[in-house]
């Protein structure tokens, strides 16, 4: 008699080919971190993506728990679940998409740069393995500091001679996700309708929202500017302090990575007109990365965008910005050659 096990292997396998029979497009994602505060909602939202058909989750902790729970779900995509550094490359071969939410978060009084220590071993050791098993994969890097992960990120896939720049993105959504809401809640508008663009990095005075380039067109006092500039370079540690030192923000988080790999998605399958904001290799600015407006198609960020005009406060703030950015793309190249 077939196990457990091996009878779930084989419905699940059954439950793939049936899928692939139907021609339904679909993507293999996994999604490194799973287990996590952003990685549990973050799985349940790609679980119910239809254009998702296999999930992998990976985490060091935990991973077959939330893969059972989530595995249950009626929806499309077959989930699978691995735990541990040594089913690492499992979890990583013939993936289109990565989405790596893993490594500590923040508590009260840190920055972003604080975790760096942490994290930046484990985005490398996670991106060498994504160098070995899916050189081809996007990668949509979420742990922090971003404005220096992804640097790592990129160090490590030359390193291995497989990096393309088109295919790392760094998330920044959850700060447009955040500059929509409460630029909405100014103009007495729904967030729907809204469409901030936000430049720069994910950290502090980095984080730039272009206020001047809102959709619909719409004109905001100097006092406006500054409290929605402000809120949303500090709409980060507004949830870690809410939080008091259990974690930062996942729930929003989940949210907005979802938003954008479901954007990176569509333009694999060869959407059009697929536009969204990412921390990316770059020459809008003289630094080698820079978030902006990016068109995303079948071979990932295949267009970046210029800035456009500015005003004088968004002038005064991109000089503000770049000259962090700098330092914190500085620090992560040099963690890799060190
Ligand atoms: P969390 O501690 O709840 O979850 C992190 C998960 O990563 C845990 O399950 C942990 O076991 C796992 N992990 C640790 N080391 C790992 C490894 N080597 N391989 C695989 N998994 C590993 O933290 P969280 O709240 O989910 O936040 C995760 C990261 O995302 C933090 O660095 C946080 O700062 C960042 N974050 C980024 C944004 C953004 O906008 N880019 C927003 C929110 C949080
Ligand atoms: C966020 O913007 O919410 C994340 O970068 C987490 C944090 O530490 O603020």
């Amino acid at each position: 008699h077939p196990s457990n096990l091996q009878m779930e292997e084989n419905s699940s396998l059954r439950a793939a080919n049936c899928r692939a029979k139907g021609g339904a497009p679909g993507f293999k994602v996994a999604i490194l971190g799973a287990a996590g505060g952003i990685g549990q909602p973050l799985a349940m939202l790609m679980k119910i993506n239809p254009l998702v058909s296999v999930l992998h989750l990976y985490d060091v902790v935990n991973s077959p728990g939330v893969t059972a729970d989530i595995s249950h779900m009626d929806t499309g995509a077959v989930v699978r679940g691995f735990l541990g550094q040594p089913q690492l490359e499992s979890a990583l071969t013939g993936m289109d998409l990565v989405i790596i939410p893993a490594g500590v978060p923040r508590k009260p009084g840190m920055t972003r740069d604080d975790l760096f220590k942490i994290n930046a071993g484990i985005v490398k050791t996670l991106c060498e393995g994504i160098a070995k098993c899916c050189p081809n994969a996007i990668v949509n890097l979420i742990s922090n500091p971003v404005n220096s992960t992804v640097p790592i990120a990129a160090e490590v896939f030359k390193k291995f001679g497989t990096y393309d720049p088109k295919r790392l993105l760094g998330v920044t959504m959850l700060d447009v996700v955040r500059a929509n809401t409460f630029v909405a809640e100014v103009l007495g508008l729904d967030p729907r309708e809204v469409d901030v663009p936000v430049v720069g990095g994910h950290s502090g005075v980095t984080i730039l929202p272009l206020l001047s380039q809102v959709k619909p067109p719409c004109t905001l006092t100097k006092e406006e500017s500054e409290y929605l500039t402000n809120r949303i370079q500090n709409g980060g540690t507004e949830v870690v302090e809410a939080k008091a030192g259990a974690g930062s923000a996942t729930l929003s988080m989940a949210y907005a990575a979802v938003k954008f790999a479901d954007a990176c998605l569509r333009g694999l399958r060869g959407d059009a007109g697929v536009v969204e904001c990412a921390f990316v290799a770059s020459q809008v600015t003289e630094l080698p990365f820079f978030a902006s407006k990016v068109r995303l198609g079948r071979t990932g960020a295949e267009e970046i965008y210029q800035l456009g005009p500015l005003n004088e406060y968004e002038r005064v703030g991109l000089e503000k910005a770049k000259k962090e950015l700098a330092g914190s793309i500085q620090k992560g190249i040099s963690f890799i050659w060190k």
